[in-house]
Order: C-alpha cells, then structure tokens, then sequence
C-alpha cells in the first residue's frame, strides 16, 4: 500500500474518532507514552462513560489532553510562570501538569477536587485528533482499573473488547510509560508521578497532602500472577525450588528449569518500551510467579522503578 493511501485511510480514522467523540462516544487512540481511552472532556456523560468502562472509582481525576498551549486557558487559572516554562521546555511531550481547575470546570474530571491534570501530547495521531476536534479530551491509559497500560491496540482490546467502538492503531508506543506528572500548585514544582521526563522538582516525600493520583495506590500496573522485585542472586537460588516461573533480568542464563526468561534492556528507554507488553506476556502464561531483577538505583530508574514496585505491591 503506498503511503499517501496510508495517511488518507489514517485521515478517515481520525474523522471517524471525531465524530465519534462529538456524540459522546468512547475512543482509545495512540500517545507516545501509552494508549489513552478518551472522551470529550467537556460532556459529563461521556466523561461518565469512560469511568465505567475502566471500572475506575469516581474520585479518581482525569487527565485532560489539548492540542496547543493556548488551551491552557480553558482549562486551568492562576498559572504559575514556571509551569509555562516547564510547557515551553516540554510539551508536546510525555509531561502532565497539575493546575488549579478553571471555575466551570466539571468536578467530575477533577474527581471533585478543585485542580485539574492536563497534557499536550506529541504523538502524531493523538495530536490530530485533538487538532480536529478542538476540544479538550479526557483520556485516562486504556486499561481497567489497577490493571497494566495499554502499549500496543492489542492490549487495548483485550482490556475493552467490544464495549469501545473504535481503537485507533497506531502500532506499540515509543516511550511505554505513563507521562511525568508535575503538580504545580504549590509555590515550587513537585513530581508526583516519575516518567519519561526527568525534571528536576522535589520529588513527592510526605505523602499527607499530595492530591489523589491513581498512580500513587500502592498496587497499581499490576499483573493476575503475583510480581516478586528481588535481587538477581535471590531470584537464581529460587528458581531452583520453583517449577514453572517467569523471570525478567537483565541477563539470561542457562538452567535445568522450568524458566520461562525475558532479556530486559540495559538502558532505562529501551526497558520502559518493553515493559508493560512483557508484563503482559508473562501474565498469560498462567506461571506461580513473575521474578523480576531490581533495577538500578539511579534517578534515570526512577519512573521504572516506581511501576516495578507498585506491580509487585502486595496487599
Ligand atoms: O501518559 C499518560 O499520562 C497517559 C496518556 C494516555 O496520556 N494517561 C494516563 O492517565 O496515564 P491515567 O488516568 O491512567 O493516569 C493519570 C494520573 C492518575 O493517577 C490521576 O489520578 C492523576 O493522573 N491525576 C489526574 N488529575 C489529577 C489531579 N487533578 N490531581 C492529582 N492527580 C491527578
Ligand atoms: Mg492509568
């Protein structure tokens, strides 16, 4: 097929979306961190949908995504100066900010708090999509609630089946993870969720008065099969009591067991690009356990570190 036939069949989709989204219905489309299933953010009802489809508590706020900086405005008020320097530098990108909600804002984006999450995302399609439809698109990642994100349009359905009408495919996800999110409605920025973007704010420490962020639930990214983070040396004295596991380490080695081994890159990108699909591979194997390898302590781990952590969370 040549590319211009392509990029009319993409043109079409993209319409199709946008209609879809006009009359409230539910889409999952591509961004560079994971799939998003979105709605028009300013129809309550639609907005409704997509947390009864996730199965996500209704006090867990939406992100709202735009499509040029200037939407800012519909959205959020007393911007900060260093969260416009934070989108200059940023967006479009895997960054989410956290702003004081506009007055007419609907409560039931924001979870009934009174600030409100917004990206700008870089992907090509998302990014025409929200172009054309103009407004501004809640999309929380396309998984049910607690579950792994969604890299691939496969995923996506496995999450949603036919329940959504239309998944725009556009093939696994460059970055793999979740967006950088930063609240800004403190006097200094503050990560509350690490990502793909390393920005040098405070990191979340006192955990009392940061806002509700699904991603900070202890268990969350999180497998059926049990996820165990532990040191090599540990995972290779237990594989030798266990029959049937599923371990992802940074090396492979040889055993007489019944191992099913995943290779993980060296490098924190490549490794969030893979995650959520192995993740998603191991679950399937129906396996006792998944043993995962730590990963390093450097702050370019973070964002790994903290889905790793939280997909092994016990309750
Ligand atoms: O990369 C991403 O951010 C993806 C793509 C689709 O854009 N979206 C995403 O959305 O990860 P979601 O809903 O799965 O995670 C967004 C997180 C949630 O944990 C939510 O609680 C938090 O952002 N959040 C949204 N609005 C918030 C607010 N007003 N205050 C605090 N946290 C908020
Ligand atoms: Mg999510």
């Amino acid at each position: 097929m040549s590319l211009s036939l392509l990029v009319v069949i993409m043109d079409k989709i993209i319409q199709q979306a946008v209609t879809l989204l006009r009359q409230g219905e539910v889409v999952i489309f591509p961004t560079e961190t994971v799939y998003g299933i979105g709605a028009d953010a300013t129809n309550s009802d639609a907005v409704t949908k997509v947390f009864q489809l996730k199965g996500r508590p209704l006090n867990h706020p939406l992100i709202v995504h735009i499509a040029d900086i200037a939407q800012l405005n519909d959205w959020a008020k007393d911007i900060p100066e260093y969260a416009y320097a934070l989108t200059k530098q940023y967006w479009p990108g895997p960054m989410t900010l956290i702003l004081k909600a506009a007055d007419h804002v609907s409560r039931v984006i924001t979870g009934g708090q009174d600030t409100i999450g917004i990206r700008m995302p870089a992907h090509p399609i998302a990014r025409e999509l929200l172009k054309n439809f103009a407004k501004g698109v809640v999309a929380p990642s396309a998984n049910r609630f607690g579950h792994v994100s969604s890299t691939t349009a496969e995923h996506a359905k496995a999450e949603f089946g036919t329940a959504v009408k239309l998944i725009i495919d556009g093939g696994p996800c460059e970055l793999g993870i979740e967006s950088t999110i930063v609240d800004c409605t403190q006097k200094t920025p503050r990560v509350l969720r690490p990502g793909p973007i390393l920005i040098a704010a405070e990191s979340r420490q006192d955990k009392k008065d940061i806002p509700r962020v699904s991603g900070s639930l202890e268990k969350h990214y999180a497998p059926q099969t049990p996820v165990l983070l532990l040191p090599l040396q540990t995972i290779l004295q237990k594989i030798k009591l266990t029959q049937k596991v599923a371990v992802m380490s940074f090396d492979i080695f040889e055993t007489n067991h019944d191992v099913y081994w995943r290779q993980m890159p060296h490098d924190p990108a490549g490794y969030a690009k893979k995650l959520y699909a192995t993740l998603r591979e191991l679950d399937e194997l129906h396996v006792g356990e998944i043993l995962i390898e730590e990963v390093p302590q450097q702050k370019t781990w973070d964002a790994i570190r903290d889905r790793l952590t939280r997909a092994s969370h016990k309750e």
